[in-house]
């Protein structure tokens, strides 16, 4: 696992030179959906990552983004989101992540989420703990509704089905200190696994905007299921639910309509 721990941290800290380029320099944007965007910034970091994985394990899989074929097949399986938060990327936001997931016969083994602008590098092995920098992190310890921070997400197909989204955010909203929707769900996942946010919930995210940060909210001790307490099953479930373990029941009961 060494050589691999290597090899993802090397993949995070050359795509990270790559959108920091992007970032102050002039950007191609193309739609793929009514509002959803990809830019050379994507491309330019998914290859970068792609040729490095590759070249050292060229037997594995790669599940990313902005391929064009994306078979779940869990053997030993890389899941890549190249650059999470691309609308705050256009917008010249600075919260947008890397987010690269390696996976064993189905299980998360490794975890990372770098976020370039703010120098941040979340990182977590299956077993050993989730880390910011180096340093271990851990969920928060509040566990009562009206002190709790809470980040959410809208999917892309707001437009088709927006009712139940906005009525879930209505019964949160009241609920709770406050909303915060920063526009990256990996790194929404690394808050809830540094104490930040004590809970996050989103409706239709893609196994590349969450299987690295599951690892790292396990890691750090908090909870991660569906909208309904169950297990969240990469590729499968639709709806994500990550809390700090303390306000799980608490926030699902806000969530189930
Ligand atoms: C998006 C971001 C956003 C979330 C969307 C995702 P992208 O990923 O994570 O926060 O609300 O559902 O698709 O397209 O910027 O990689
Ligand atoms: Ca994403
Ligand atoms: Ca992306």
């Amino acid at each position: 696992m060494n050589k691999r721990i290597e090899v993802i941290k090397r993949c995070a800290l050359e795509a990270g030179e790559i959108l920091k380029y992007y970032y102050s320099n002039d950007l191609n944007v193309r739609f793929k959906g009514k509002i959803d965007m990809v830019t050379d910034a994507d491309t330019s970091s998914q290859e970068r990552i792609i040729d490095i994985i590759k070249s050292e394990f060229p037997d594995d899989e790669i599940i990313a983004e902005e391929s064009s074929k994306n078979t779940l097949n869990l053997k030993s399986t890389w899941i890549i989101d190249p650059l999470d938060g691309t609308t705050n990327f256009v917008h010249r936001l600075p919260w947008f992540a890397i987010s690269i997931a390696y996976l064993h016969n189905g299980d998360i083994k490794l975890g990372l989420i770098y976020i370039p602008i703010l120098n941040e590098l979340f990182f977590a092995i299956k077993g050993e703990g989730a880390f910011l920098n180096e340093k271990r992190i851990s969920v928060s310890e509040e566990n009562c509704l009206e002190k709790c921070l809470v980040g959410t997400g809208f999917p892309y197909s707001i437009h088709e089905n927006y009712e139940e989204i906005v009525t879930r955010f209505k019964k949160v909203l009241i609920n709770v200190r406050g909303i915060r929707r920063p526009g990256a769900a990996a790194q929404d996942l690394a808050y809830v696994a540094c104490g930040r946010f004590d809970a996050f919930y989103e409706d239709g995210l893609k196994p590349w905007d969450v299987a690295a940060g599951i690892l790292l909210v396990n890691e750090a001790g908090g909870k991660v299921t569906d909208y309904k307490g169950e297990e969240y099953k990469i590729g499968q479930s639709n709806q994500i639910l990550a809390s700090n373990l303390l306000l799980h029941e608490k926030i699902k009961e806000l969530i189930s309509l």
